[in-house]
């Protein structure tokens, strides 16, 4: 009996070490201390041997019995442990994931497209031009006279190609308003295509265009507020009767949709060679709302020129300046980005170094 009772005890302690969950002890439990457990039924046994010898095998029982109990209820603390632990492993949100490297457009491009979908709001049709171009688009048709200093060597970027007889060397294009007069050429040659259809349906809507060209520029400049390659959008709108008023109230248009509501506009007088009335856009500083602080000193910054379409660009794309009028802007992407307030950044060069600790910042 001793003996049965002992070897019990040892299958039960090995039963209750290998059970791997709570289920599983719960089993052994029952299968040893249950109603008909193994221990249950030999403590009944007792009863049956001699009087003398009960009290002995009856203590022997009981011993057993505790051990059994205390090795359950110790084995059920580690197992609830166990558990917990690995269930705190999979929903403790505080813990931190493996994070997979995300990428995310460059901070130029996020501005470009920003810029794009504000213009096309209110009918802008993005257009694409080379960005190898002739000096007639990048300079003579927008009315750069031959000595020009934009076209000296420290300027513009030229190509080593037999320059064209009507339209002249090639170039980098140095800004988007090359895009100007493609866009007006293409317009008055589609003109000429239809004008057959036009005759035939006696239906002519004349020239009207909505251009919004974003485009790579190259100057031979670099510090910390140039690069040699940067971005420019360039709008163009052409019709009869389109007047200072309309560009105004475009520039009014993107200062609010892109800085905000806060931020105004104002057109200084200004030159350049393409457009008359020529103008500087100037934008109030983010920081003191146009009052003036250390930043920006007067209350505005610079954002770009715009202007009329001057008749002789009208003139050089077959366009007549007594029936059409135009405006036309074209500013920095770069520029126009770091006016944008909570963005700041002390060198240009740092957009187009590929550096992902600057990158990731945006
Ligand atoms: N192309 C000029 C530049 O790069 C900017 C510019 C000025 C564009 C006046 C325009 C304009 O369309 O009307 O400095």
């Amino acid at each position: 009996m001793e003996e049965e009772l002992i070897n019990i005890k040892n299958t039960a302690l090995s039963f209750i070490l290998e059970a791997e969950d709570l289920k599983t002890l719960e089993e052994v439990k029952l299968q040893f201390l249950g109603r008909s457990g193994k221990l249950t039924l030999k403590i009944k046994d007792i009863t049956k041997i001699s009087a003398e010898k009960r009290k002995e095998v009856g203590m022997l029982a009981n011993e057993v019995k505790n051990t059994i109990e205390d090795a359950i209820k110790q084995r059920e603390v580690n197992l609830k442990h166990k558990t917990e632990k690995v269930l705190r492993q999979k929903i403790d949100v505080s813990n931190p994931g493996i994070k997979p490297p995300l990428g995310h457009l460059h901070l130029v491009t996020q501005a470009i497209e920003e810029i794009s979908s504000i213009f096309e709001k209110i009918g802008f049709i993005r257009a694409r031009y080379p960005e190898i171009e002739w000096d007639w688009y990048a300079f003579t048709a927008l009315n750069f006279p031959q000595n020009h200093p934009a076209r000296d060597d420290w300027e513009t970027f030229f190509i080593k190609e037999k320059p064209s007889p009507e339209k002249g060397q090639m170039v980098l294009t140095p800004h988007t308003s090359s895009g100007q007069v493609r866009e007006m050429e293409r317009t008055v040659a589609k003109r000429k295509e239809l004008a057959r259809e036009r005759s035939a349906t006696g239906v002519d809507d004349g020239i009207s265009i909505r251009m919004l060209n974003i485009a790579k520029c190259y100057r031979r400049q670099s510090d910390v507020s140039h690069t040699p390659m940067f971005h420019q959008f360039e709008g163009l709108v052409v019709g009869e009767n389109i007047s200072i008023v309309n560009l105004k109230g475009t520039l009014d248009y993107f200062v609010k949709s892109y800085f905000g509501e806060k931020r105004k506009s104002r057109i200084r007088p200004y030159h350049f060679q393409f457009t008359e009335p020529s103008f500087e856009v100037d934008v109030t500083c983010g920081v003191c709302l146009g009052k003036g602080c250390k930043l920006c000193k007067a209350g505005w910054l610079e954002l770009g020129g715009a202007g009329m379409v001057h008749p002789n660009v009208f003139k050089a794309t077959g366009i007549d300046p007594k029936k059409y009028t135009g405006f036309a802007f074209g500013w920095g992407v770069e520029r126009v980005l770091m006016m944008k307030d909570g963005i700041e950044i002390d060198d240009l060069r740092l957009l187009y170094s590929n550096k992902l600790e600057f990158l990731e910042q945006f």
